[in-house]
């Protein structure tokens, strides 16, 4: 069962319930923001502040950072352009009593082109379903190539920040964006201040190790993730976000980041998917 549906101001998202889960997705940014399976919690962390506005990009969920991730290229907005562009519903498949797969697509239109000028077509496939499946691909329509770098920056719900360990970073070479330098580690990561890090070489399993549940996070198309947390200072200088925020999620976003930007040749495509499980 799927339905469109609509905040007072207008802002429209589309509710999709089966037998396994059930899922808010917004047309603006094709942008997942709850995901419920069976009865427990929202697995993706919501702002109560999250602004459901056209062209602010919404406080939680899972933000698609795309045609950039970060802030490097400062002719576009932080993260780009997408998670504040209004996606077109493709399709609903109701593909048996326990998967939904919603498709979502973005084309290049002149505002896009005015801040990066290339033409393109973006689909965002979510399937909801015991696992959560999000897979982005991204076609160049050009003549000639063109490079991209994205995430999925997704927002954990957890049961507190002081109860979780990551595992699956061990002794991945990252670049820390707080102190500007490049490192390694051998431990599991805790998160006791603020961390802000882009892992390379990414290209196997995540875990989400919390007090009660493990989240398993496995990408394709990325060898990159970003572990970010804006701890007690940044979180109460965000927007959109309550001052003890920080203790409630943790960021574990599946990119193409940093060193591991894609270029795309003229009518190619490039994937990136991820898998959530628990
Ligand atoms: C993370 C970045 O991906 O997103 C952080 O690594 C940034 O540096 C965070 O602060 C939130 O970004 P935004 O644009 O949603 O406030």
């Amino acid at each position: 069962m799927y339905k469109l549906e609509k905040f007072e101001n207008g802002f429209e998202y589309i509710t999709v319930k089966n037998e396994a889960a059930s899922a808010k997705i917004a047309l603006q940014g094709g942008h997942i923001f709850e995901y419920i399976k069976e009865e427990s919690k929202n697995l993706l962390w919501l702002s109560e502040q999250s602004a459901f506005e056209e062209g602010v990009a919404i406080r939680g969920g899972i933000p698609l950072c795309w045609p950039r991730f970060g802030s490097l290229d400062e002719s576009l907005p932080q993260h780009g352009f997408a998670r504040t562009e209004l996606f077109r519903l493709l399709e609903v498949k109701e593909i048996n009593a326990t998967t939904t797969e919603v498709l979502l697509g973005l084309s290049d239109t002149p505002f896009t082109r005015q801040i990066w000028n290339h033409r393109f077509h973006l689909q965002l496939s979510i399937r909801v379903s015991q696992t959560l499946q999000l897979s982005l691909s991204t076609e160049n329509l050009e003549d000639e190539a063109f490079m991209i770098t994205e995430a999925f920056h997704t927002y954990f719900t957890i049961s507190a920040i002081k109860n979780i360990v990551i595992k699956g970073l061990e002794e991945k070479p990252y670049y820390d964006s707080l102190l500007d330098c490049r490192s390694k580690e051998s431990q599991s990561l805790i998160i006791d201040r603020e961390v802000d890090r882009v892992y390379q070489e990414t290209d196997d399993t995540i875990l989400l190790v919390d007090k009660e549940k493990t989240i398993t996070l496995q990408t394709e198309g990325s060898s990159s993730s970003v572990v970010w947390n804006p701890w007690i200072d940044k979180c109460s200088k965000m927007s959109y976000m309550n001052k003890n925020a920080y203790k409630d999620f943790v960021c574990i976003e599946s990119a193409n980041a940093f060193d591991d930007f894609v270029i795309i040749k003229s009518k190619k495509k490039h994937t990136l998917s991820l898998v959530v499980s628990f």
